[in-house]
């Protein structure tokens, strides 16, 4: 665990300054994700196919006596102020969102933890999960308060509820009608595997991915574009009426062959947002089928009709980042290349020959008209406590 490590001894170091000098008595830790396929199918009842990062959120902290919650953050890119205080929820009297916004994700883990009552404590976050970059770092604070609070006062250890837990503070404190994607991987994420999550039954397939000639390439495009507060509602809202429109539950149970039968029903704009979600959730079946046979050229391809899906159908792509995929795909070696997460910058995922990954970060490198930071990453282990 090198990247959570490296971030523990910030955040002890941390504390130490802030709260007088002490040592925390606890430790935890959260990943970010990166989702390979299967992109904005998790509120459609769909599957997805992330993996969890060596990227974590790290939360030390220590329980007082006082009722009083003190919480200060190191994250690159959390807006002021940095320290935040405020009374444990107690007697019913609930928690409500403010500012400062990275604060409310805690705040929202408090008031939808699943035992308690929660005591007071001080505490530090620590990240190198890139902000605001796509790869969950949410729900990795999230999930890392969370298991937290677990440490202080443990509930039934539910993993599959704990997830839900976190989804419904990123609702209600965040304002995101998020899937449940994110939280879930960050919880239930498997060292050496990327996990099929079949998001209506909530059952998981892992998928081994350990080939050591193979290599998951993260791009940061390093830009932000502030559609996502809006589009992202909006998108799940058309994929309902899509779904009621074809008489469908949700999205999962229709067919293409529905979708045209019914196409005169839905605007023109429905119909392209449902075609992406059903044909992204036949892929995304596939992707895992061609992962578990080895045939990444299938794989990469599937990957890349995701990508061009995302820009037309769905129309969550940024000009960065179709970018950034073309860029990749005129590599050799590279089997394919997508933006992953809810779009409008952020990151790409390519899937590329070992041999290949150098050559590929070098194009990228000098030929993206913007500046892009590189993860290679292994698929890592969900939530846990940390030895201090
Ligand atoms: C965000 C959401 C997820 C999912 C993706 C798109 O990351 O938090 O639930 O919908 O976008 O696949």
């Amino acid at each position: 665990m090198s990247s959570s490590g490296c971030v523990l001894v910030d955040a002890r170091r941390v504390f130490a300054e802030s709260f007088g000098g002490a040592e925390p008595q606890l430790g935890v830790f959260a990943p970010g994700r990166v989702n390979l396929i299967g992109e904005h199918t998790d509120y459609n009842g769909g599957f997805v196919l992330p993996m969890a990062l060596p990227l974590v959120t790290v939360l030390v902290g220590t329980p007082t006596s006082d009722g009083k919650i003190s919480i200060v953050t190191t994250a690159e890119g959390a807006d002021a102020p940095h320290r935040v205080e405020f009374e444990a929820p107690q007697d019913g009297r609930p928690l409500t969102p403010g500012n400062p916004s990275w604060a409310n994700y805690v705040k929202g883990v408090i008031q939808h933890y699943r035992a308690g009552p929660v005591p007071g404590f001080n505490a530090v976050i620590a990240s190198d999960v890139p902000l605001g970059g796509g790869l969950s770092s949410s729900a990795s604070l999230e999930v890392a308060t969370y298991t937290f609070l677990q440490q202080l006062c443990p509930d039934d250890g539910d993993p599959v509820q704990k997830a839900l837990s976190c989804q419904r503070a990123e609702h209600t404190f965040a304002g995101v009608p998020c899937g449940i994607m994110d939280q879930f991987i960050s919880v239930l994420g498997r060292e050496g595997h990327a996990l099929l999550i079949d998001c209506r039954s909530l059952e998981v397939t892992p998928l081994p991915l350990t080939d050591p000639g193979l290599v998951v390439l993260i791009t940061n495009s390093n830009v932000r574009h502030e559609l996502t507060g809006s589009e992202y509602p909006a998108r799940r809202r058309q994929c309902e009426e899509a779904a009621k429109a074809l008489g469908k539950e949700s999205l999962r149970d229709a067919s293409l062959g529905d979708l045209e039968a019914l196409k005169a029903c839905l605007t023109e704009e429905c119909y392209r947002r449902a075609r992406h979600v059903i044909t992204e959730i036949a892929r995304t079946t596939s992707a895992a089928r061609a992962l578990k046979a080895g045939d990444y050229r299938a794989f990469g391809k599937l990957m890349v009709q995701s990508h061009n899906s995302l820009r037309d159908d769905y129309e969550v792509s940024c000009p960065e980042l179709d970018e950034l995929v073309s860029l990749a795909l005129e590599v050799s070696g590279v089997y394919g290349s997508r933006m992953t997460g809810g779009g409008f910058g952020g990151c790409t995922v390519t899937l590329v020959e070992a041999s290949a990954a150098d050559r590929t970060k070098q194009q990228l490198q000098e030929k993206f008209s913007g500046s892009a930071t590189f993860y290679i990453t292994k698929p890592s282990e969900g939530a846990g406590v940390l030895l201090l």
